[in-house]
């Protein structure tokens, strides 16, 4: 018998280094998945670059290419569909996703935030920010957290979170690189948490 695949389009606007993580595990860890889309707001990323050296299908889609929100949103549903998409992972996306995007896949939908949230989430807080935030208050301990996503920035419902130290002479830079090193395990587990969670 040959159980289906599920179907992951990945959200991402940079580096893509969580989309690889993903990527390699799925194969390491023989996941029953694929990545069929690579979706980027950025032509050019190491996202994207990733995605065609490993033959995944990439679409390059931002709000100046439509003549109103509504059609950009309404764009991206239809893009991401059309490759027959079960989940969508948001992997270093820095725009807000459409509501009708959020609502066209309803609990099947994750992001991964590089704090522990609730602390440290909603609108402004991506990328350093987050962790200049988290030195400024004094946090001794940090973190990433993935969850799912719903209408309202980093408030859905978290799947899987975990701890990192905050050292005394980290800077922002050192600290997200850290975190990123957590991100990197954490993405892929909770992804696994959520497959089995689909098949029980
Ligand atoms: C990651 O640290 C991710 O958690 C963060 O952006 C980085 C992307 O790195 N996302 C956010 O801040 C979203 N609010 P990557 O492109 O190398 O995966």
């Amino acid at each position: 018998m040959t159980t289906h695949k599920t179907r992951i389009a990945v959200f991402c606007s940079g580096n893509g280094s969580n989309f690889k993580a993903l990527f390699e595990a799925i194969r390491n860890k023989q996941l029953p998945a694929e990545i069929v889309l690579c979706l980027s707001n950025r032509a050019r990323c190491g996202a994207m670059e990733f995605a065609e050296q490993n033959g995944i299908t990439t679409l390059h889609i931002t709000e100046k290419q439509f003549a109103s929100f509504d059609e950009f949103a309404d764009a991206m549903v239809e893009g991401v569909k059309k490759h027959q998409t079960d989940i969508i992972l948001l992997a270093g996306y820095m725009r807000k996703v459409p509501d009708a995007v959020v609502a066209a896949f309803p609990d099947k939908m994750l992001n991964i935030h590089p704090a522990l949230l609730p602390k440290f989430g909603g609108e402004g807080m991506y990328g350093v920010h987050v962790h200049t935030a988290v030195l400024e208050a004094g946090e001794s301990e940090t973190g990433a957290t993935v969850h799912f996503v719903n209408e309202e920035y980093d408030k859905g419902e978290i799947l899987l979170q975990r701890t990192v130290p905050v050292l005394p002479d980290d800077t922002a830079e050192t600290l997200a690189a850290r975190v990123l090193v957590c991100e990197h395990a954490l993405y892929p587990d909770a992804l696994e948490k959520l497959l089995a969670l689909q098949r029980s």
